[in-house]
Parts: structure tokens; C-alpha cells; sequence
């Protein structure tokens, strides 16, 4: 078992990592349950997959769970749903001091950590985290939101978790693209400033997506320790160092938006894509060498990941791609930040980017399919 705190003084928590930790719950979490119960929000397959084990690990200290299953898919994070949890959980008579537990990747766990932000002005919520993206991203740092017409993730809050309890086993249930995607967001941080870790992420990412526990438990632990660190140092993004955690993210998020925010393209693999983007348009920049942008995408494409927009399955224009970026919640008078690099592990905010020069990249791109 491991523990990694996440210092933000009233608001630190730990994130426990341990193998097996469902079956063991009530070691973890008894000591979030009022009156014996506790209230598990998840989703149709996470209840399938894990539900039980969460249940049978909890009766093991009397501790009963009145569970909440959503439908699973980004859908559920949604006004409609968002509406829907609130009046159960007030239905349910949960209290300021009480403790929710978000079960589920990252839609169940961005949608109730938003829940739980404004349910009575403010309570408490526990994430257990079951895919491998929220394992080692979307768990930790209390960024937590809900889509809305006018885009995705528009709609939310800082809202930092009580507690993470990372079961790396739940991974064994989940399918394999979804292993892939979420591995997308452990490149980022080798990506990011360590160019080590994304040494040791081309060794060992073939094995760690085809299940090595060795390998999960270790790019788990890395990836959260990264994660922590840069939370303490800039919780609600305003330094800029947790701005660097969406390397790829304004590509793939006009990627994911061109595929219509559907299983065309996941969220993760509109990230890999959008890293593997990033690079190219620093090559083309003069910012680093052409090696480094072939490197990334040379290790997406041996895992299976999109690393052009051909393999992201774009159908628009360049100009559809950038109007679809300035729709990006990161615009700021007018300009949009892009996280670029100077060579792998050397990822910084560009603040000046010209968006003609961002349009015939993907011009060029695009005219390569
Ligand atoms: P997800 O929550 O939709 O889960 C993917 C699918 O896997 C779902 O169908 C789910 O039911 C299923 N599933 C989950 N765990 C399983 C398991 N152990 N066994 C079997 N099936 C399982 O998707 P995700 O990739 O985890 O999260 C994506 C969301 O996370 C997006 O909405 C994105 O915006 C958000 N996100 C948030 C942050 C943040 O910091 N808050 C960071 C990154 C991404
Ligand atoms: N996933 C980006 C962040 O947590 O800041």
C-alpha cells in the first residue's frame, strides 16, 4: 500500500493506492459511513463490474451502501443528471458532514465532486476511482464539472475530495481502448518535465496496457505523486504549472469536438493525438527538434493510440479545427494559451501563438490524408 498526500493546507487529503483495496474497503472507508451507510454513486457498468466487491468489502465492518447507478457515458454529466443526483442525494437526507463516494472514471467522478460542491452549499466526497485516467488524473485535484450546451466541462467547480482510494485490480474489468485512453494521460507526464518517465514509459507501455500490475502500480504512483505535486503548487491554475497538465488538450479537444464528443474518439485518445499535435506544431515552430515530435508519436502509434487526424478520424477542415478551438474555455482576451514544448520533458505555456500559423499546420496535416 501506498499513501501520497496532496498538501493544500484545510483542504490536504491522501491518495491510497492498493492493490485489492475494494475487497478490503471498510479498512478505507468505514470512517467515512454515518450511521453505518454510505451512499456510492456509479454507473450501469461500473455497478456490473465492481459494485459487489465494494459492498461485500464494506459488510465486512457492518457498513451497508444505499448505492445511486447512473447511466455510464459522458451523457450522465449533464444538467439533466446533475438535477436528478442532487434530489436523490437530498432525498437520501445526506448532511453537510457527510461523505459521498464517487465509484467510476472520470464522468461519475467530475460529476459528483460538482454535486457534491453545491449540495447544501458544500459537502464532503470520496473518489474511488475504476479507470486508469482517473486513476492517475481526474481523481485528484478537485476539478470537477459537468457539459453544457455551449461545450464541455463549462459548468463547475474547485472542489477538492475528502480522500482517493486507488484499486489498480479494477482496471481487470475495464475494457481495453478505455486502459489505452487513460494511458494517454501517464505519457503526459514524461511528456510534461520528465523526460525519464517517458523513457520508461516506451519500454514498458506495451505491458503495462496488455496488464502488467507491475508496470500499472508503478505509472499509477508516478502519475499521482506528479499530479499532487503540481496541484499543491497551483490548485486552481492560476501560476500557470497546472496549466501544463493540458499538454494536448487544446488539439484534442477541437479533435474530440469534430467527432462530436463520441466514442469515435475518447477523451484520452483526443488527448494522445492532440500531445502528438502539440509536438509537430512546436517542430514546425523551431521550438524542438523534428526527433523529439516523431519520438511521441512513434510510442502512441506502438500502444494503439491516435497520433494524427487521420487516426483521430477528423473529418473537418483546418478552419473547422481552430473555429471549434476558440470555443475552448482557456481563451483569454482573445488569445489562447497553447501548451507547447521545447523537447520532450520540456513543456511550457505559449501565450503569443499566432492561430493563422496554428491553421496551416493543420492545413498541412490535414492534406497528408
Ligand atoms: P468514463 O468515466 O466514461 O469511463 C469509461 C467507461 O468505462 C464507462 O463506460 C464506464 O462505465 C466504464 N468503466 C469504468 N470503470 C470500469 C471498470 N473498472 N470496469 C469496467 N468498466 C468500467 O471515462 P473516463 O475516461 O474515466 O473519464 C472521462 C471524463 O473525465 C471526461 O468527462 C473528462 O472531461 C473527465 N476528466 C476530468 C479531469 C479532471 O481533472 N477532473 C481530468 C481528465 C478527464
Ligand atoms: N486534468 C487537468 C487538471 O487536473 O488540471
Amino acid at each position: 500500500m501506498t499513501t501520497v498526500p496532496v498538501t493544500l493546507g484545510a483542504r490536504s487529503y491522501d491518495i491510497v493506492i492498493a492493490e485489492g483495496a475494494l475487497d478490503e474497503a471498510a479498512a478505507h472507508l468505514a470512517r467515512f459511513a454515518r450511521g453505518g451507510r454510505l451512499v456510492v454513486v456509479t454507473d450501469d457498468d461500473v455497478a456490473a463490474a465492481q459494485l459487489g466487491r465494494l459492498e461485500s468489502g464494506l459488510a465486512a465492518d457492518g457498513v451497508s451502501i444505499e448505492p445511486i447507478v447512473l447511466p455510464s457515458g459522458e451523457g450522465t454529466k449533464s444538467w439533466t443528471f446533475l438535477e436528478a443526483l442532487l434530489d436523490r442525494l437530498l432525498a437520501l437526507e445526506v448532511e453537510r458532514s457527510d461523505h459521498i463516494v464517487a465509484l467510476g472514471g472520470g464522468v461519475i467522478g467530475d460529476l459528483v465532486g460538482f454535486a457534491a460542491s453545491i449540495l447544501k452549499r458544500g459537502c464532503h466526497f470520496v473518489q474511488v476511482p475504476t479507470t486508469l485516467l482517473a486513476q492517475v488524473d481526474s481523481s485528484v485535484g478537485g476539478k470537477t464539472a459537468i457539459n453544457s450546451a455551449a461545450g464541455k466541462n463549462l459548468v463547475g467547480a474547485f472542489h477538492q475530495p475528502a480522500f482517493v482510494l486507488i484499486d489498480p485490480s479494477t482496471l481487470e474489468t475495464l475494457p481495453a481502448r478505455e486502459v489505452a485512453a487513460g494511458y494517454a494521460e501517464v505519457v503526459k507526464y514524461g511528456l510534461i518535465d520528465d523526460p525519464a518517465f517517458f523513457e520508461w514509459c516506451e519500454t514498458n507501455g506495451p505491458a503495462l496496457i496488455a496488464g502488467d500490475r507491475t508496470a500499472r502500480a508503478y505509472a499509477i504512483e508516478k502519475s499521482v505523486r506528479a499530479k499532487a505535486a503540481i496541484v499543491a503548487d497551483d490548485e486552481r491554475e492560476t501560476s500557470g504549472r497546472r496549466a501544463l497538465l493540458n499538454l494536448g488538450h487544446t488539439f484534442g479537444h477541437a479533435l474530440e469536438a469534430d467527432t462530436g464528443f463520441s466514442d469515435t474518439l475518447l477523451h484520452g485518445e483526443g488527448v494522445a493525438a492532440g500531445m502528438a499535435l502539440a509536438f509537430r506544431f512546436s517542430a514546425r515552430q523551431g521550438l524542438c527538434t523534428a526527433e523529439d515530435a516523431a519520438r511521441v508519436s512513434a510510442h502512441l502509434q506502438a500502444v494503439g493510440l491516435p497520433h494524427d487526424l487521420a487516426t483521430a478520424h477528423v473529418r473537418g477542415s483546418a478552419s473547422e479545427l481552430v473555429a471549434h478551438m476558440l470555443h475552448d474555455k482557456k481563451m483569454a482576451g482573445g488569445k489562447l494559451p497553447f501548451l507547447l514544448a521545447r523537447g520532450i520533458g520540456q513543456t511550457f505555456l505559449a501565450k503569443d501563438v499566432d492561430l493563422a500559423d496554428v491553421s496551416a499546420f493543420l492545413e498541412e496535416e490535414r492534406a497528408e490524408y
